[in-house]
């Protein structure tokens, strides 16, 4: 590490928490905002920051500096009125703050959902961004919004799409297929693109330090993997069957549910050096599986 920084996490979540694990551990001094309060006696990674990023009256007390501002909030799998009010209005709040209070970079998790391709084509951060659904329109506008501001050298903003996030205590249809619950969808033919809950906290970290203003960068792991082979694989794994198919118009429409496409990462490894500690699902899962045979 080149010098200590000043960082503020804002949406201290799941992967914020896992951010400011990884940063607090690299010496770096690191403040993490949240709605609520966390357990007082939590041992946490970060000075506990509470408010609401999409009231202006938060913005008016917080005071920096910072060398280094994240935002991932989530919408808490909110409907189109939460993505529009926490992302959108949110972003448009911490921009004002941010003009007025300088830092060095500004990275933003927005998702891998802007992409609406259905053919199972690759995509790069060039590829169209036309989302089939109001909420992943809402964060192509999000996006928009930053990328103008650092265009404008406003904010040295840079964006990261996030593919499906998993890891301790998460992973939707891993825990569908352990539930029973699973079922394949049209054939299981669709792509699955995900990545390990660190590995989002390391490619945070490499776009911060290394990635440039003005850029986006998709970030996932290096292999998208049917849906039918991912629990093929889960299916070896524990003895258990394949799921059943699923009843011909039915099953969850998830926010990702109806795309079938590959997404690259190969812009953010080679301008930023990524390298996942979690390059597949195997690997990623390794350790819950593993929990799985000896519990
Ligand atoms: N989950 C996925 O598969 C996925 C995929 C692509 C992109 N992403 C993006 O990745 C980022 C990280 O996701 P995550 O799973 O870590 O989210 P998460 O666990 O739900 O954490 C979100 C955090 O944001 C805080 N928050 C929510 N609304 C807020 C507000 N109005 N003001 C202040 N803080 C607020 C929450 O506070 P409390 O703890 O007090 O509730 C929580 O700490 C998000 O931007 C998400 O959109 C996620």
């Amino acid at each position: 590490m080149d010098r200590s920084r000043r960082v503020l996490i804002i949406g201290c979540g799941y992967v914020g928490e896992a951010l400011a694990r990884r940063l607090s551990s690299s010496g770096h001094t690191v403040f993490g905002l949240r709605r609520s309060a966390p357990d007082a006696r939590a041992d946490l990674p970060y000075a506990p920051l509470v408010g609401d990023l999409t009231q202006p009256g938060f913005w008016s007390q917080l005071s920096g500096p910072f060398d280094w501002v994240v935002n991932c909030v989530s919408s808490s799998r909110g409907g189109p009125a939460e993505y529009r009010q926490v992302y959108l209005e949110g972003n448009r709040h911490l921009l004002i703050w941010l003009r007025r209070h300088p830092v060095d970079a500004f990275a933003y998790t927005s998702s891998t959902s802007v992409y609406g391709q259905t053919d199972g084509s690759w995509v790069d951060e060039t590829a169209p961004t036309q989302p089939g659904t109001e909420t992943g329109q809402c964060l192509v506008e999000t996006e928009q919004l930053l990328l103008s501001a650092a265009r404008e050298q406003e904010v040295p903003a840079r964006i990261l799409r996030v593919a499906g996030i998993y890891g301790p205590g998460r992973g939707h249809l891993f825990h569908q297929f352990l539930n029973g619950e699973a079922r394949l969808q049209d054939q299981g033919q669709r792509f699955l693109n995900m990545i390990h809950r660190d590995d989002v906290a390391s490619a945070l970290e490499a776009a911060l330090e290394r990635g440039r203003s003005g850029e986006v960068y998709n970030a996932s792991d290096l292999e998208p993997v049917t849906q039918r082979d991912f629990l093929q694989w889960l299916a070896d794994q524990t003895g258990r069957p394949l799921p059943p198919p699923a009843e011909p118009g039915t099953g969850p429409v998830r926010k990702r549910g109806v795309t079938h496409k590959r997404v690259s990462v190969a812009k953010l490894r080679q301008e930023t050096h990524w390298s996942p500690r979690f390059p597949t699902f195997r690997e990623g899962y390794a350790e819950a599986l593993a929990a799985l045979r000896s519990s």
